[in-house]
């Protein structure tokens, strides 16, 4: 039992540590990247921001999808075949998301195409990943939501 305590604990952490940092690029970064005037200072200020915020989100995802498959072990994986538990689907949901774009797309493919873009047009750049920052953390605190509320018994369905 102290074990799954443990990981409750560790999950919330990284959790913690995962969504306040998307939430500080969201609603902090961005907008004060988008508002300087030098599009090379914009540039480089953003690419170095995200790139160590990279490499929190990294660890913190994996540590999150650790130990919620720990407690989903413990807790019986009966609980996905149950929609009163969509809070564990959106849980499942939304890491899949950010591991997805963190560990493929980021690299391979979104990188060199955002570069291109905020070399053409740096305020539709800029705006068109707000926009995205701003699904993922909406789609984020939703779950979290969710999950707090229905771990703690208020089901919605
Ligand atoms: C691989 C992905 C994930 C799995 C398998 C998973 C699994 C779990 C499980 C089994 C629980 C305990 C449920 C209970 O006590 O009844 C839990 C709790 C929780 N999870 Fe996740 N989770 C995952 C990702 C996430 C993500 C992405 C978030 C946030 C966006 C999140 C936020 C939370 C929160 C806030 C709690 C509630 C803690 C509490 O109030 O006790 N989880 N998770």
């Amino acid at each position: 039992m102290e074990y799954l305590t443990l990981a409750r604990v560790l999950h919330v952490l990284a959790v913690v540590v995962w969504i306040g940092g998307v939430s500080m690029v969201t609603t902090v970064i961005i907008p004060a990247v988008k508002r300087m005037s030098s599009r090379e200072e914009q540039m480089e200020t953003f690419e170095k921001i995200e790139g160590r915020f990279s490499l929190q989100a990294k660890i913190t995802t994996l540590l999150t999808a650790l130990t919620g498959f720990y407690m989903l072990h413990l807790y019986g994986w009966e609980r996905l075949l149950d929609l009163r538990f969509w809070w564990i689907h959106a849980m499942i949901l939304v890491w899949i998301i950010f591991t997805v774009i963190l560990f493929i797309l980021e690299p391979f493919f979104l990188h060199r195409l955002f570069r291109k873009y905020a070399a053409e047009d740096p305020e539709k750049a800029f705006r068109i990943i707000h926009r995205a920052h701003w699904v993922l953390l909406v789609l984020s605190l939703i779950t979290i939501f969710g999950a707090v509320a229905g771990s703690h018994g208020w089901y919605f369905v």
